[in-house]
C-alpha cells in the first residue's frame, strides 16, 4: 500500500454530466498507452510551455520570431491588411499580437483548448488594441473547426505558427489542413510556421532540455489526467523521454514508468511494467518540399516561403485554391 496518502484529489474539471473524455480512457487502455498532446495544456501546462519557449535549447519559437522580424514587410504584403486573423492555439496571444502592427487585422479570433488561459490573455490584449474586434474561442480545433457566425467569412487568414502541424501524423495533418481549406471560403489563406528536419543533437536537446522544463511540462499531463479522470498517477514514478526518431522523421515524447505500478481510476485501472511508456506526443520535422506538398494536397497553394538559413524552419503563406 502507498505510504504517502496526502495527495488531495482535485475537483474534476469537466462539467457535471459532461462526457468524461472517452479518448483518454481509450488511449490509456490501448496496448501502447497514449495520452493526446492536447491534454498537456491545462493552466500550468500552458505556462510551462511559455517557459519552454524561453529555453536556449528550444529554438523553434525564436527562429520563427526571427523570420517574422526579418521578413515582416514581405509577409504582411503577401497576407494583405484588414483580415480576420484566426489564431489556432493562440495561448498567450503574444505571437499574433506582435504581428498586429504588420498585418493590421480588423478582427482577431484567438482559438485555444485552454479556454481560461486564452480568455485572460485576450482581456489584456483588448486594452492594447481597442480598435480590433477580438473574440476568444475555447475550442478543440483538432477534432473540428465550427466557427460561430460572429467570425467573418470574408478575408480569413488562419495563423498556425510554432510548428504545431508537426504534432499531427502526416495523414492527420492532411485531414486537418483540408478542413481548414474548407473554412477559408473563397478568399482565405493560411500563414503557417513549420519546423524542418535538422541534426539529431539539436532536436534531442530541444525536446529534453538541461533544466528539465520540458520534463515538467510532459509530466504535468499526468496531473491534468488525474483531475479529468479521477486517476491516481504518481508523477514521481514517471520520467520524461524525448528524442528524435530519425527513421520516422519525428521527435517522440513519452512518459516512462520508473517502477512497476498500478494506476487506478473510477471503474478501472491499469498495470504498468517498469520501463513501459505512455506516448504523449510526436513532433514531425518535414523537409521543405514535403511541407509544401502536404499543403498542395490539402487545397492550398504555397505562394511564398521564408526560411532561416542557419536553423531550418519555414514560414509559409498559402492561399486557398478555388
Ligand atoms: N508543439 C510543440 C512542439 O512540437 C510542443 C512541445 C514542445 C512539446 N516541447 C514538448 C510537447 C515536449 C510535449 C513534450 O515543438
Amino acid at each position: 500500500m502507498p505510504t504517502t496518502c496526502t495527495t488531495e484529489r482535485p475537483a474534476q474539471s469537466f462539467a457535471a454530466g459532461a462526457q468524461v473524455p472517452a479518448e483518454l480512457f481509450d488511449g490509456l487502455g490501448a496496448r501502447q498507452a497514449t495520452i493526446s498532446p492536447k491534454f498537456l495544456y491545462d493552466a500550468l501546462g500552458s505556462k510551462l510551455f511559455e517557459a519552454i519557449c524561453e529555453l536556449p535549447e528550444y529554438y523553434p519559437t525564436r527562429t520563427e520570431a526571427g523570420i517574422f522580424a526579418r521578413h515582416g514587410r514581405e509577409i504582411a504584403h503577401a497576407c494583405g491588411s484588414g483580415a480576420t486573423l484566426i489564431d489556432l492555439g493562440a495561448g498567450n496571444c503574444a505571437k499574433a499580437a506582435s504581428l498586429f502592427p504588420l498585418l493590421r487585422p480588423t478582427q482577431y479570433i484567438a482559438v485555444d483548448i485552454s479556454t481560461e488561459f486564452v480568455s485572460e490573455s485576450l482581456a489584456r490584449l483588448r486594452l492594447r488594441f481597442p480598435y480590433i474586434d477580438m473574440q476568444a474561442l475555447g475550442l478543440d480545433f483538432s477534432s473540428g473547426l465550427e466557427l460561430p457566425d460572429s467570425v467573418r467569412t470574408q478575408g480569413r487568414l488562419f495563423f498556425y505558427p510554432g510548428s504545431s502541424l508537426g504534432n499531427f501524423t502526416p495523414p492527420e495533418a492532411r485531414a486537418f489542413l483540408t478542413r481548414l481549406r474548407k473554412s477559408c471560403g473563397d478568399d482565405g489563406a493560411l500563414l503557417i510556421g513549420i519546423d524542418l528536419a535538422k541534426d539529431k543533437a539539436t532536436l534531442d536537446a530541444a525536446y529534453d532540455d538541461a533544466l528539465g522544463v520540458t520534463a515538467a511540462f510532459n509530466l504535468n499531463v499526468l496531473r491534468h489526467v488525474n483531475r479529468l479522470l479521477g486517476s491516481d498517477f504518481d508523477v514521481r514514478q514517471w520520467r520524461h523521454v524525448g528524442f528524435y526518431n530519425e527513421a520516422a522523421g519525428r521527435v517522440e515524447m513519452h512518459l516512462e514508468a520508473a517502477s512497476a505500478q498500478r494506476v487506478r481510476w473510477p471503474g478501472g485501472g491499469r498495470d504498468f511494467a517498469a520501463g513501459e511508456r505512455i506516448h504523449t506526443e510526436n513532433s514531425y520535422k518535414y523537409r521543405q518540399a514535403d511541407a509544401i506538398g502536404l499543403l498542395e494536397q490539402s487545397g492550398f497553394e504555397a505562394t511564398r516561403v521564408w526560411t532561416d538559413a542557419g536553423c531550418p524552419f519555414a514560414v509559409i503563406h498559402a492561399q486557398a485554391i478555388a
